[in-house]
């Protein structure tokens, strides 16, 4: 079945520019007694910067969504993420007042040369050792107050996070501890990938550091007991064209090229000390990771693998899926497990047909074996995720929640009910947009069932641009 045409006014990257703060008081069913606390999400809430349309998916504003449930309630606000680039772009007049990963600025070499990606806070939210963090992969994190969403500040953890210290949008956490892990993509004064651990205080270690042969891109990264692993694609900016990129003459994302020889890159860096253990395996192209852990000697990673060029790719995320569906082309990739044996080889385990992206789990599993991982998936040869899929990763069976027709799926959040035993014993979050008319929704699905009707459905006053990442915290 092929998608509809959708048209430009059914975009799902539509401008939210006004700032909201309701009641949702259109509702079908109730959230559930026991569920109490936030989803936060993170995503760029407009893609123009001082009258100038931004060139890239990445490039957009970072907007914070809050839905705070208590009490069979559910509360909305979003806020715009108060960075330098934000508050610039409301004044110039002269389109975007930085360059961005995917943008140039107006004016050419004069005003793009030797001038670093804005730090735009749109990809992720965290909540950690009490402070809300809006992330972006490419500098620090910016601190949002977790009630008003108002903007206090990047946050360098006391000074530990330098200059030019990245920290990416994909932390991970150890159940035991408490700990948060991270990493940054450092490409002076020698590529490599900065690995972090940050307690529970919040005061922030380096654990260290895995060496890239190249200037590459690395977005996620997976924790197992012992390590931090990470899978890097052979996405590699090579010299000429970083030169050619840090002169403004080309964007960064334009500086990027898929260099399949040198195939995929695992490092499996020890979480208490020691060097990365490298390793290489056919070349895949993926962005996210879900979940890594230990079996017997083996370490696991499943991720979600793009059967497509890195061209593909970056039109899916520069939210081409008009285009997708002009060239056939299905939305994401599909499920694969990594199998590293004590011995260095990589076997290749297919897990799913289903078309997605965007994994989660129950993050109460990290680091160890789970059952079930949920993707945001094009389902019935959609080319957008109009379902969330549940995938059983011992029987194979695959479960979808398929949304009502032209509405298009977020990443969704899995929360465990107070006092769960099982897995998949509580909720998943998910907000949808109804494309046709440009209108949002909360959905809370019961995990357990799937495919049954959502246990709420929540419809917000206004659409809800694409949002990346989120989490939830049992703070209401
Ligand atoms: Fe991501």
């Amino acid at each position: 079945m092929n998608s509809p045409v959708i048209a430009d006014d059914y975009r799902d990257y539509l401008p939210l520019y006004d700032e909201y703060d309701y009641d949702i008081t259109e509702f079908e069913g109730a959230p559930p007694e026991e569920l109490q606390g936030t989803l936060y999400r993170n995503g760029p809430g407009k893609l123009d910067a001082g009258g100038q349309q931004l060139g890239h998916l990445f490039d957009g504003d970072g907007m914070i969504s809050k839905f705070a449930i208590a009490d069979g309630k559910v509360h909305f606000r979003n806020r715009f993420v108060r960075t330098k680039h934000y508050h610039k772009s409301l004044t110039s007049t002269g389109g975007a007042p930085y360059r961005a990963l995917g943008t140039l600025r107006p004016g050419g070499i004069l005003t793009n040369a030797m001038q670093f990606p804005a730090n735009v806070a749109n990809t992720g939210v965290v909540m950690h050792a009490g402070k809300l963090l809006a992330l972006w992969e490419g500098g620090p994190p910016t601190e949002i107050d977790p009630d008003t969403l108002g903007t206090l500040g990047v946050h360098r953890f006391d000074g530990a996070l330098k200059w030019l210290g990245a920290f990416s949008a994909h932390p991970k956490w150890d159940t035991v501890t408490g700990d948060m892990y991270n990493f940054g993509l450092a490409m002076v004064p020698n590529p490599g990938l900065v690995c972090y651990r940050v307690n529970r205080a919040g005061v922030l270690t380096k654990v260290g550091r895995v060496p890239l042969p190249r200037p590459m891109f690395n977005h996620d990264f997976g924790l197992t007991p012992k390590h931090m692993v990470f899978v890097t694609a052979p996405l590699v900016f090579p010299i000429g064209k970083m030169m050619a990129a840090g002169l403004g003459m080309r964007n960064y994302i334009e500086a990027i090229d898929y260099e399949a020889a040198r195939g995929t890159m695992i490092s499996l860096l020890p979480r208490y000390g020691g060097r990365p253990r490298i390793l290489h395996t056919d070349p895949l192209m993926h962005l996210h990771l879900a979940n890594t852990y230990e079996d017997g000697s083996d370490t696991v990673v499943e991720l979600v693998n793009y059967h497509a060029s890195w061209e593909q790719l970056n039109g899916q995320l520069s939210g081409a899926q008009d285009g997708l569906a002009e060239a056939g082309m299905p939305y994401g990739g599909t499920l694969l497990r990594l199998r590293i044996t004590k011995t260095d080889r990589v076997i290749h385990e297919h897990l799913s047909d289903l078309q997605g992206d965007f994994p989660t789990f129950n993050l109460g599993y990290t680091s160890r074996r789970n059952r079930y991982t949920y993707l945001a998936v094009g389902a019935d040869g959609h080319h957008y995720p109009n379902a969330i899929a549940k995938v059983d990763n011992i029987s194979g069976a695959q479960r979808l929640h398929r949304l009502p027709v032209y509405h298009f799926a977020h990443e969704a959040i899995f929360t465990p009910r107070p006092g769960a035993s099982a897995e998949d014993d509580g909720w998943l979050l998910v907000a949808t947009q109804d494309r046709p008319n440009s209108l949002a929704h909360l959905r809370i699905l019961d995990a357990a069932n799937i495919e049954a009707d959502p246990v709420y459905v929540g419809t917000l006053r206004h659409h809800l641009p694409l949002t990346f990442h989120g989490n939830f915290t049992p703070r209401a």
